[in-house]
C-alpha cells in the first residue's frame, strides 16, 4: 500500500503573528500539489484563526500543537477542540515530549485528546519516544509498544487507520543529533507491528508515521527513503520560510 507523505512544521512557542503571516505568505503557493504530500504547519492556538484564513485555497493545512478533551466548561486558559474544528483546523499534535515532560501530561490524557479530536473530524498526530536513558538501556521498542498501546486504546480501527503517529526520540529533539535513519525506520517499524498487534495488517498499512528530532533539508530525504516512515515533525527547520519549503523538495 502506498501511503502520502506528511511533512509537519512544530513551531512551538515561537513566532509574533506578524512573524507567521509573513511566512504563510511566503509559503503557501509555493508547496507540492496535495496529491504527493500532505504539508502541514503546527502553529499556536493563538494564530489558528489567521492562519486558516492566510492559506485559504492553498494546499498548506493547518495543526493546533495540543487541546483539550472537554468540548466546553472551567477549564481556564485551555483551547477547546470543538473550537479548534470549527475554525476548519486540519491535525492536533498530542503527546509531543515537551508537554509530557513539562506539562505532565499522561498517556490516560492523550488517549482522551485522540478521542476528542477524532470526535470533532481532525487528526491527532501523536507523539511517541523514548529518553536517552531508555536507549541506552536498549528498552525503546517496549517503551514505544506501550506508550502507544495507551494512547490509543479505544479507537475504532477506521480511526487508527487515519492517525498520525510521530516517532520523535527525545535524545533527538533540538540537539542537532538526529537518529539514523535506520534507527528510525527500525522504530517506526515498532509503531506499525504494534498497531498491527492491536488492529491487524490493513489498519498498520495504513497508519502513517513520521519520523520527528533534528530533521533538516539535508538530512529529510534520508529519511523519506525508509519503508516505515512516512513524514517528518520538524521543529526548527520549520522556522523560516526557505528551509521548510526545501523540506519538500524530496516530492520532486
Ligand atoms: P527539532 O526538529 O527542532 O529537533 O524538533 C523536533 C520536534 O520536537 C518536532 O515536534
Amino acid at each position: 500500500m502506498s501511503r502520502k507523505p506528511i511533512i509537519a512544521g512544530n513551531w512551538k512557542m515561537n513566532k509574533t503573528a506578524a512573524e507567521a503571516r509573513e511566512f504563510v505568505d511566503a509559503v503557501k503557493n509555493n508547496i507540492p500539489s496535495n496529491e504527493l504530500v500532505d504539508t502541514v504547519i503546527g502553529a499556536p492556538a493563538i494564530f489558528l484563526e489567521g492562519m486558516k484564513k492566510g492559506v485559504k485555497g492553498t494546499d498548506l493545512q493547518v495543526s493546533a500543537q495540543n487541546c483539550y478533551f472537554e468540548d466546553f466548561g472551567a477549564f481556564t486558559g485551555e483551547n477547546s477542540p470543538a473550537t479548534i474544528a470549527a475554525l476548519g483546523v486540519e491535525y492536533v499534535i498530542i503527546g509531543h515530549s515537551e508537554r509530557r515532560e513539562y506539562f505532565h501530561e499522561t498517556d490516560e490524557e492523550i488517549n482522551k485528546k485522540a478521542q476528542a479530536i477524532f470526535k470533532h473530524g481532525m487528526t491527532p498526530i501523536l507523539c511517541c519516544g523514548e529518553s536517552l536513558e531508555t536507549y541506552e538501556a536498549g528498552k525503546t521498542a517496549e517503551w514505544i509498544e506501550g506508550q502507544i498501546t495507551a494512547d490509543i486504546k479505544g479507537l475504532s480501527a477506521e480511526q487508527v487507520s487515519h492517525l498520525v503517529i510521530a516517532y520523535e526520540p527525545i535524545w533527538a529533539i533540538g540537539t542537532g543529533k538526529s537518529a539514523d535513519a535506520n534507527i528510525a525506520d527500525e522504530i517506526c517499524g515498532v509503531v506499525r507491528s504494534t498497531v498491527e498487534k492491536l488492529y491487524g495488517k490493513e489498519v498498520s498499512e495504513a497508519v502513517r508515521i513520521q519520523y520527528g528530532g533534528s530533521v533538516k533539508p539535508e538530512n529529510v530525504a534520508e529519511y523519506m527513503a525508509k519503508e516505515n516512515v512516512d513524514g517528518a515533525l520538524v521543529g526548527g527547520a520549520s522556522l523560516q520560510a526557505d528551509s521548510f519549503l526545501a523540506l519538500l523538495d524530496f516530492v520532486k
